[in-house]
């Protein structure tokens, strides 16, 4: 794959989607920023091409998609769980009909918690799986907790901590930008979900070997290689199986 990427950023006017804005125009990708409002996109990277869209409609994602390499999702509205932190992968994957791209993935810390805001989020963790796409999936802990000293980018599988406070970790916004934007040209990140923290210590010039001692989910698997199999398939909504039906379904 060239290194050279037309990005989408969906959520690109959010908290981290601006990171995320900024840093894929930094490693030189042509970077598109989803809004659903061009109002919203003032003072993004004025590199960055603004596309308008609701990502609760997917009629309206046409001109997001055409033409990308990656997306990048960072959108998030966590009363509104299924239509947006679902509703945006869903959709966006529909309109991409199957063309292959890269996919990263932010969801969260405790997303295999049996919750519906975070149940919402595992979801589309699993339309992104069953794409069939290149894909990595960034479970960050609290944003912007982390103390001047704690910079060490740190990578857990298995969903271990749930406490639900900062106690599960911390990570700064410009990292987690800096991890998804990675991602995207890293074959070892490849079909990986981390849980993404903070260690005390300095951040690393390079994350490849971070990603590279990460476990790979398993082919076919909906779920993270080592979480926990709490929310089992046949017990899920009619329309979240018809939705994985169509997902795999598609060339
Ligand atoms: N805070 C933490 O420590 C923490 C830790 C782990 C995970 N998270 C999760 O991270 C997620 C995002 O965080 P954030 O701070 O970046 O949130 P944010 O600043 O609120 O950004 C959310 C983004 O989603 C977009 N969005 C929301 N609803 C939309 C809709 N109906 N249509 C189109 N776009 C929509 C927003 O667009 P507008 O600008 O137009 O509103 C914005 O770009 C949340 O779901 C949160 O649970 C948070």
């Amino acid at each position: 794959m060239t290194d050279h990427l037309t990005v989408l950023v969906v959520g690109a006017t959010g908290s981290i989607g601006r990171h995320v804005v900024a840093t894929s125009v930094a490693a030189g990708h042509s970077t598109r920023a989803l809004a659903r409002n061009a109002s919203r996109a003032r003072g993004l990277d004025p590199a960055a091409e603004v596309v308008v869209g609701d990502l609760t409609d997917a009629s309206t994602l046409t001109a997001a998609v055409a033409g990308i390499d990656a997306v990048v999702f960072t959108h998030g509205d966590n009363s509104n769980g299924e239509a947006v932190n679902y509703g945006a992968v869903r959709n966006v994957l529909q309109v991409l009909d199957g063309r292959p791209v890269r996919i990263a993935l932010m969801t969260t810390v405790g997303a295999t918690v049996r919750h519906p805001s975070s149940e919402w989020k595992r979801r589309g963790e699993r339309l992104v799986r069953a794409s069939g796409n290149r894909y990595t999936i960034v479970r960050p802990g609290w944003f912007d907790y982390n103390d001047a000293d704690q910079l060490q980018v740190t990578m857990r599988q298995g969903d271990t901590h749930q406490a639900g406070n900062p106690a599960d970790g911390v990570i700064a916004r410009y990292q987690i930008a800096r991890v998804l934007v990675d991602s995207l040209t890293d074959d070892r990140a490849d079909h990986r979900t981390l849980e993404l923290v903070a260690e005390r210590g300095p951040e690393q010039d390079d994350l490849g070997p971070v990603f590279a001692v990460l476990d790979p989910d398993p082919t076919s698997s909906l779920d993270g290689v080592h979480d926990e199999a709490n929310l089992p398939l046949e017990e899920e909504p009619e329309r979240v199986r018809d939705d994985l039906d169509r997902i795999r379904a598609r060339p």
